[in-house]
């Protein structure tokens, strides 16, 4: 089951990301696409926090989402021109008539597929996107056991501006399932407008993975070439790791 970003989350995903999670990953993942000669894709681009970036510095960069809410914000903020480098498609099936030296997934977009299947497809076909040598970087977070298990109880995870003067807040709380391995996010989205204190909610499952569990899946997909990081500096994984940075590289065999 997919539930697409909608409407007011997208909306205020700018205002609370580029806030909580612009200083985790975004260079590293700039320094990536600079590195990259070729082509680059960014699925899940959401809002284009990273990929507009990645644009205005030279990335010859295409970008895909499965949520129209998500892509509308990042057309009003792309020149018509430029609007040809967005499609509404999924990581499952997706198409390009072209490959792509660098394809990234950052910030949790694989977690959003929920059966393995999905998740060996969408590997799968990344795979098939890419040249050569071509790269796929994903990330997924490390479950925290004593946080995932106590879960949030409409915890206050961001407040601030969208406008000058007016304000939008978010609440978080999460449910774990053990069994099915994920955890059930509820967001409640506060925020002003015409003096009138307007509120939206909305429910997002992720899938959670370990690390032999992310190892077996790569090892089943046709990826052969992986290394699994602990940080976006390029550390080895240690205990005191919140992420999970997955490098996989295309190695086509010569022909005998
Ligand atoms: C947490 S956001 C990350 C957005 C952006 N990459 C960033 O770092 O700010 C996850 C994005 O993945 C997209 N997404 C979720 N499932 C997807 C799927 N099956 N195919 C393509 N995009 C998907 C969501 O719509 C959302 O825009």
């Amino acid at each position: 089951m997919i539930r697409t970003y909608p409407k007011n989350f997208a909306r205020f995903y700018d205002t609370i990301y580029h806030h909580l999670r612009d200083a985790v990953d975004n260079q590293y993942f700039q320094n990536e696409i600079k590195h990259t000669s070729g082509k680059v894709l960014e699925i899940g681009v959401g809002t284009g926090r990273l990929f507009l970036n990645a644009l205005n510095q030279g990335a010859d960069i295409y970008g895909l989402d499965i949520s129209e809410a998500m892509l509308d914000v990042l057309y009003k903020k792309l020149q018509q021109e430029q609007h040809y480098r967005l499609s509404l498609q999924n990581i499952i099936d997706f198409t390009f008539d072209f490959k792509f030296d660098l394809v990234i997934a950052p910030f949790r977009v694989i977690m959003h597929l929920l059966d393995k299947e999905e998740q060996i497809k969408a590997i799968d076909n990344v795979y098939n996107h890419l040249n050569n040598k071509g790269r796929f970087i994903f990330d997924t977070f490390i479950p925290d056991l004593n946080q995932l298990i106590k879960g949030n109880n409409n915890q206050l995870d961001f407040e601030g501006e969208y406008d000058s003067g007016q304000k939008v807040r978010r609440f978080v709380s999460t449910y774990p399932d053990l069994i099915n391995q994920t955890i059930q996010v509820n967001f409640h989205l506060e925020w002003e407008e015409n003096n009138v204190l307007n509120h939206d909610d909305w429910i997002l499952p992720l899938r959670f993975f370990f690390r032999y569990e992310l190892e077996h899946l790569i090892e089943r997909s046709k990826f052969k070439k992986y290394k699994i990081f602990g940080d976006y500096k390029g550390n080895e994984l240690n205990q005191e790791s919140k992420d999970f940075i997955i490098i996989c590289q295309k190695q086509e065999q010569a022909m005998p």
